[in-house]
């Protein structure tokens, strides 16, 4: 327990926080434990925080709150609808501006700006109804993997093993997301950069984490079932290149203008080339999420990073502009 007086300062500091968990995605369960493992920080931190779950309640019940930890995750609470909302009303939160979530929620037009800019991301096409299947499959070579853009907690997600099978993985996508994409292959290793923010000192990426899925990728079972997905932090790559991995996750970071704090994940393939998959603007938040994992290995406990994350707030989307290159 913080003494009193820490109890007040943070009050004070903070003032009346909402913790946003829950909400209306296919992530809602995992963002009810990210939401309520916050929410306990926060607390045990002195903070006068309290929990808000914009399924349950009518947006302006959050008139009277002076900031907003973003604890959701997925649509309407990822994509920059929450961030547009709370811009509205004038309430600092946490994370990237409405323009970064909604990029970043978007996979296929985050590769685009990737691609542009050089950043490295597996090979892709959209896949749709008038798609000739069989040339995709021909082109990005098999396995493949087809996913809806605008998701997350891998749902909707197939690899593709055989011809003749990315038909039925995109109508199963396109049940998540009309935006479908197939993408290519990258089988040699799956690692993931935290990144936060400070007032003082900007970007910063945290120690990578390799992620060893016991089943054939890391799916909505491997994530939040199983326990045997292994993690390893420190990740086996050498300094140097984990150095340089980390500086190009930030450019990946910035690239899509997100701010705050997040998680850039990439691929390596059998030749030691990395790939750069997606970026997650709120990611995971329960003690055994990735974030607090690499936080962790960097000597941050869960609670300091909670509050580290609470102060760097954005309260007007002007940041965001600011954040080029
Ligand atoms: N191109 C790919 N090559 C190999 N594995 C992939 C590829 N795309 C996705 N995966 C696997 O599927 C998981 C989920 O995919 P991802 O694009 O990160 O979507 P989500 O937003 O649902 O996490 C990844 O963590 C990885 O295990
Ligand atoms: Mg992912």
């Amino acid at each position: 327990m913080r003494s009193d007086l820490n109890q007040s300062n943070s009050s004070k500091k903070f003032g009346k926080v909402a913790v946003l968990l829950g909400g209306k995605s296919g992530e809602r369960e995992v963002s009810l434990k990210s939401g309520a493992a916050v929410l306990a920080a926060l607390k045990r931190e002195g903070v006068d925080a309290h929990a808000f779950d914009p399924a349950e309640q009518p947006l302006h019940e959050l008139e009277g709150f002076d900031r907003a930890f973003n604890a959701l995750h997925g649509r309407y609470g990822e994509d920059g609808t929450i961030q547009g909302a709370l811009e509205l009303m004038g309430i600092p939160y946490t994370g990237s501006g409405v323009m970064a979530s909604s990029v970043g929620m978007d996979k296929w037009r985050t590769k685009l700006l990737w691609r542009v800019l050089n950043i490295k991301t597996p090979d892709f096409e959209m896949v749709n109804a008038q798609s000739d299947f069989a040339s995709i499959e021909q082109k990005l070579g098999l396995p493949l993997f087809v996913k809806p853009a605008n998701e997350g907690s891998s749902i909707g997600i197939t690899k593709v093993k055989q011809r003749g099978g990315l038909e039925g993985a995109w109508i199963l996508a396109a049940k998540a997301d009309p935006l479908v994409i197939a993408e290519k292959f990258v089988g040699g290793g799956e690692y993931t950069v935290g990144i936060l923010e400070d007032k003082k000192s900007g970007l910063r990426a945290l120690p990578i984490i390799r992620i060893v899925p016991k089943n054939e990728f890391y799916d909505y079972e491997a994530k939040y079932l199983r326990n045997d997905t292994e993690y390893l932090c420190p990740c086996g790559l050498s300094a140097e290149k984990e150095l340089q991995i980390q500086q190009e996750a930030l450019q990946a970071f910035r690239a899509v203008g997100c701010r705050g704090w997040g998680r850039v994940d990439f691929l390596m393939d059998e030749a030691g080339n990395h790939y750069f998959l997606e970026v997650n603007t709120s990611p995971g938040m329960t003690d055994h999420s990735l974030v607090p994992m690499a936080a962790k290995a960097a000597g941050i406990s869960f609670d300091a990073l909670v509050i580290k994350i609470l102060d760097f707030t954005l309260g007007n989307q002007d940041l965001e502009s600011k954040n080029v290159g």
